[in-house]
């Protein structure tokens, strides 16, 4: 291996991190994240970027010393170069090059989408082809990895993404942001069919997510105007039914991926698939199909550094 000591950074919405990884082991993987949007319902592009500004040199150190390394014994540099926050971006990416100058070291910029599918390659070695469900707060599609870092794009959203779905539904229903882990945890102790949101099928294989956010507003207000608290009241069978249909959506698509597409494997990364329901869900799926099923472990699911090395390094020894 030439690049054997990768130091990853990730900046693209609201958590800076960073990661490094050894011989093919993540050695590090540290992440500061804004509380600073917490009250706002979601992420505000400026506060995120001087919140990065302030939080990127010590989180980068801790990296390094957690490892056990010094910056002149790093190999190489990766960072996310988009999709993301431009302002948030701009830190990482600047952040990196100063440093690659400074100690001469080579650069690699990462696609961020593709780094959630290396963070599967952390803990698994997968059967190719895989079909992976990409679920995050910015992006829901099916991919066909075909193998490492080459991948097709099978289907996305045609609007928002399955996270925001669940933010925005939280906001909805005065949860803080962000709200997929709150409507997780309600869900738990909730009726999933209580109520019934519909479940959009969308052709081919793409996915929508604004039609269930709009019936959730106008379920609120109807339900909301006849008996005020009530929203309130029953919280917990609201969020288990919104988000058994989010997931109904998902599911619908991706049997329909495997169907017509008969990967050897399937898989789910992104933030959403921190989601309990879907993490059952898609087990299930896989065991059914008689399919390997491979989900990352929590801390590699939701954005992080460790996955830029991983795919960083794919990339470089490339
Ligand atoms: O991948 P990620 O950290 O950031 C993006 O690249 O967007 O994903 C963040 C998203 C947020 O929408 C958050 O609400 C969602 O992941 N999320 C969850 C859960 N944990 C995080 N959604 C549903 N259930 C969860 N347990
Ligand atoms: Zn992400």
């Amino acid at each position: 291996m030439q690049y054997s000591t990768i130091l990853g950074i990730e900046s693209s919405c609201d958590d800076t991190a960073a990661s490094v990884l050894i011989n093919g082991k993540i050695r590090s993987n540290v992440s500061a994240s804004q509380a600073v949007h917490e009250r706002y319902g979601g992420v505000v592009p400026e506060l995120a970027s001087r919140a990065h500004q302030e939080n990127i040199l010590p989180v980068v150190l801790e990296a390094l010393e957690k490892a056990g390394v010094s910056m002149q014994e790093i190999d190489a540099i990766a960072y996310t170069k988009g999709p993301g926050l431009m302002g948030s971006l701009l830190v990482g990416i600047n952040f990196a090059k100063g440093l690659g100058m400074a100690l001469d070291k080579p650069l690699i910029g990462v696609d961020h989408l593709q780094a959630h599918v290396a963070a599967l390659y952390i803990e698994h070695s997968p059967e190719f082809p895989f079909l992976c469900l990409l679920v995050s707060g910015g992006h829901t599609m099916l991919l066909l990895v075909k193998e490492g870092m080459d991948m097709d794009i099978v289907g996305s959203t045609l609007d928002d993404a399955a996270g925001e779905a669940f933010d925005k539904g939280a906001k909805m229903l005065g949860l803080r942001y962000p709200g997929g882990p709150l409507i997780d945890a309600f869900a738990q102790k909730g009726n999933a069919v209580a109520f019934s949101f519909p479940v959009s099928r969308m052709p081919a294989l793409d996915f929508s997510f604004s039609g269930i956010k709009t019936s959730l507003l106008y379920f609120l207000r109807d339900h909301e105007k006849r008996q005020p608290g009530f929203a309130h009241a029953r919280i917990a069978d609201i969020c288990a039914s919104y988000q058994k249909a989010i997931v109904d959506m998902l599911l619908i698509q991706f049997e329909a991926g495997i169907n017509s597409l008969k990967p050897r494997a399937i898989a789910l990364c992104g933030g959403v698939s921190m989601n309990s329901e879907l993490r059952t869900r898609v087990q299930k799926l896989g065991a059914d199909r008689e399919l390997p099923v491979y989900i990352p472990s929590f801390e590699y699911c939701t954005d992080n550094a460790a996955m830029i090395a991983v795919a960083g390094q794919m990339m470089l020894e490339k």
